[in-house]
């Protein structure tokens, strides 16, 4: 059988994942201080390895310049990443191949990137071998190795939760496997509420199962109900990767590179006396309780000197993803939340809403904002990258070259927006990434794009055509007139709010 156990009855989510960006790859490994591939623009290969609906791997494929491959066994996901791509004309490879499959090819170019999310913990151990083989072959010296997946000592009070979901959902139920999950969580709950001592002992895993019980019912088949569930210690993988000649670099999220919102002073002193990588990174993920890691490995990884590490920053570019006025005013770490200093934070927001909020790097920035030294500009774009405020951004040439690209994906992907709610991102050529766009926005675009004049009433017919209407506050509107009203607030509001971000981003 070709799903080897894996779930596949049910379609996974349309997800998209910033982190798989090579673009913000390329800044993590730079920001901790690593050499990884230079990229020329149109150079980079890049392979992701099991890319679900394949929406992260099409983004990028047509916001950044480069050959892209990428592979699910799933023929119906493959057929959905495929597309796409024959409508945005990325330059994207997708395949059903399985890893296995993909390990024996023999026409597979050397990759600067492979990159792979959600996989490693939901596949077998023969899977997870193949995977290391497919990067000790395929991936280049230098090359970057982008991995996620779930961590003990995080999950270890919650995996008896996960064996007994799996356990009903197979041995007392019966149909589709939506139904066994919806019986198997009815299940937990009464095991919960007859008293269970397990339960008792661990509370938090009590409230992890009534925030499970609101999830999408697509997300937890393959999230939990797979034949293969393994999170294991950071230590287990880093030793399976260094058969591949591969090292740990650092996390690729840029929230977690920041210490002084994770880590407390004393934790802070006991990691800083620990010289052995993998003995430091196992006890930070014991201090923070780490459940779900994003990691970058470097075969054959070189550390920037801090001179080369500063110029080279100083050249890289970033991109506000949110209004003028929307500045974060707190970041949210392993500690708890923290206040972002206002003497730093808003001299450089304000910097990069000026000019029509157009890209600008860390030498421009550090011109505009008075008073505030390198250092803190660059820590300052780190954490709001990290939490989504803005992003790095390509230089002009790429963006150049990703404008047809993403305008042919954004317009399909608008399209089928009219008939699904399922993707909730656009590609940007100035990001070279995803930006987060609800449906409704989606709509709107799709309204200029058919040069429709009332862009709320063209929404409104393609709802109404469709049985649909709008939810507010968990009520449905009834009527044309409720309906109309409510979309011509959230036109208005998109025009006023979100329609200049979008423009300065390469979307709308
Ligand atoms: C949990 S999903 C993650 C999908 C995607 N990377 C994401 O994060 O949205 C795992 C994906 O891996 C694929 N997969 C599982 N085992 C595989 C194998 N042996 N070879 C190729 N793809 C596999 C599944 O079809 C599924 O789409």
């Amino acid at each position: 059988m070709w799903t080897e156990g894996y779930v596949s009855g049910i379609d996974y989510t349309h997800g998209y994942y910033p982190e798989l960006s090579p673009v913000r790859l390329q800044l993590s490994a730079l920001t901790a201080g690593y050499d990884v591939f230079q990229s020329t623009p149109g150079s980079v290969n890049y392979l992701e390895l099991g890319f679900g609906q394949g929406l992260s791997v099409n983004i990028h494929a047509a916001a950044t310049a480069g050959k892209f491959w990428a592979t699910d066994f799933n023929p119906s996901h493959a057929a959905n990443a495929q597309s796409m791509a024959a409508a945005s004309g990325g330059e994207l490879t997708a395949l059903d191949n399985s890893f296995a499959e993909l390990a024996a090819r023999a026409d597979l170019p050397a990759f600067d990137i492979i990159a792979l999310h959600g996989i490693w913990s939901w596949v077998s151990d023969e899977n997870r071998a193949n995977i290391a083989d497919i990067a000790k072959r395929q991936l280049k010296p230098g090359g970057l190795f982008y991995i996620s997946y779930n961590v003990t000592p995080g999950w270890s009070p919650a995996m008896p939760l996960r064996h007994l979901l799996t356990q009903h959902a197979e041995r007392s139920g019966q149909g589709a496997i939506a139904d066994r999950i919806n019986n198997s969580l009815d299940f937990a709950q009464q095991v919960v509420d007859a008293g269970a001592a397990y339960f008792k002992a661990n509370p938090a895993v009590v409230e992890r199962l009534g925030k499970i019980k609101d999830q999408n019912r697509n997300y937890l088949a393959h999230e939990y109900f797979n034949a293969d569930w393994h999170p294991m210690p950071f230590s287990q993988t880093a030793t399976l990767l260094e058969a591949a000649k591969l090292s740990f670099a650092t996390s690729a999220d840029l929230l977690d590179q920041v210490d002084a919102i994770n880590l407390s002073a004393d934790a802070q002193k006991i990691l800083g006396e620990i010289p052995d990588p993998m003995l430091r990174e196992t006890v930070r993920d014991y201090f923070v309780n780490q459940q779900f890691r994003r990691d970058i490995f470097i075969k054959g990884a070189r550390r920037l000197p801090p001179l080369e590490r500063m110029r080279r920053l100083q050249a890289k570019a970033f991109a506000l993803l949110l209004g003028p006025e929307d500045r974060p005013e707190k970041v949210t770490g392993s500690l708890g939340e923290a206040a972002l200093q206002e003497a730093v934070y808003k001299p450089v927001f304000d910097a990069l809403a000026s000019d029509g909020q157009s890209p600008k790097t860390i030498a421009q920035l550090h011109a505009l904002c008075e008073g505030v030294d390198f250092n803190q500009i660059t820590q300052a774009l780190q954490v709001l990258a990290g939490s989504g405020a803005v992003a790095p951004a390509q230089d002009k040439p790429a963006i150049q070259s990703a404008r047809k690209t993403t305008k042919l994906l954004n317009s399909e992907l608008c399209r089928r927006a009219e008939a699904s709610t399922d993707v909730n991102h656009l590609a940007s050529p100035v990001t070279g990434a995803g930006v987060q766009v609800n449906r409704f926005e989606q709509l709107f675009l799709r309204a200029t794009e058919l040069k429709e004049k009332d862009a709320p009433g063209y929404v409104w017919r393609v709802l109404s055509a469709q049985g649909e209407s709008i939810l507010k506050d968990g009520k449905a509107l009834e009527g044309e007139e409720e309906n109309l009203a409510e979309l011509r607030a959230q036109h208005d509001l998109f025009e006023r709010k979100r329609l200049p971000v979008l423009k300065s981003l390469g979307i709308a």
